[in-house]
């Protein structure tokens, strides 16, 4: 809606793990009133070829590619991204290899961005994708908005196998991406939009 206040939600999402998380924030920062969220994919990088190879379903339509060019225009941002051994996936790295002129202009300083993402199995690398993906942020000038453990006592369960990190939002996707996000997973990337709506409000009343 015109009038409120924008934190894009750009992500990669290779077999929709990543995407449910964006759908769940989206969530989150619609219930904030006056703030809204918009969800944006990254272009793909890989050949169809090599996309067939790795069994990727077809990308959904209702989600557009973001041009680098217009991100000046948000509020705020959240990042979503898969692990690839440890570290945002290369699509991801792609884009922000393509914000060099907001570099230059400091159009993004100030900006508020929580970052999210899916690994395959426990231990398989949420902490290291996060924290290895604030160097973007950084670089840019924006401000990090981890959720702690805002979200409460779940994240003190170890009797579940779930993701969710101070860090961020995550799910764990299984070796062969047959795990689907649980409903705490998805309610703690709804909890995170939530907050960094929250955040984004009061930094830019
Ligand atoms: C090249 C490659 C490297 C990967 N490296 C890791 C890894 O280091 N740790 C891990 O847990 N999962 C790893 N994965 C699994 C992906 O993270 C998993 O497919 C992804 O989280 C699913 O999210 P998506 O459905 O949004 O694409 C890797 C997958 C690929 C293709």
């Amino acid at each position: 809606m015109a009038g409120n206040k924008k934190v894009f939600i750009i992500y990669y999402s290779m077999y929709g793990h990543v995407q449910a998380l964006a759908r769940a924030a989206k969530e989150g920062i619609d219930s904030v009133e006056g703030m809204e969220g918009v969800l944006y994919q990254v272009a793909e990088t890989l050949p169809v070829e090599v996309l067939g190879k790795m069994h990727a379903p077809p990308k959904p339509v209702d989600v557009p590619i973001i041009d680098p060019h217009i991100i000046n225009q948000a509020d705020a941002f959240m990042f979503g991204f898969p692990t690839r051994f440890g570290l945002m996936c290369a699509q991801m790295k792609a884009f922000f290899d393509a914000t060099g002129s907001h570099w230059q202009n400091g159009a993004l300083v100030g900006k508020p961005a929580g970052l999210f993402t899916s690994v395959a199995t426990q231990g398989g690398g949420i902490e290291t994708t996060i924290m290895t993906a604030v160097t973007q942020l950084a670089h840019h000038g924006m401000i990090f908005v981890p959720p702690g453990y805002s979200f409460g006592a779940a994240m003190f369960d170890t009797n579940t196998v779930k993701g969710g990190a101070p860090w961020g939002a995550s799910t764990l996707a299984g070796a062969d991406g047959s795990r689907q996000p649980s409903e705490i997973e998805l309610a703690f990337a709804t909890h995170q939009g939530k907050q960094l709506a929250q955040v984004t409000k009061k930094l830019t009343a």
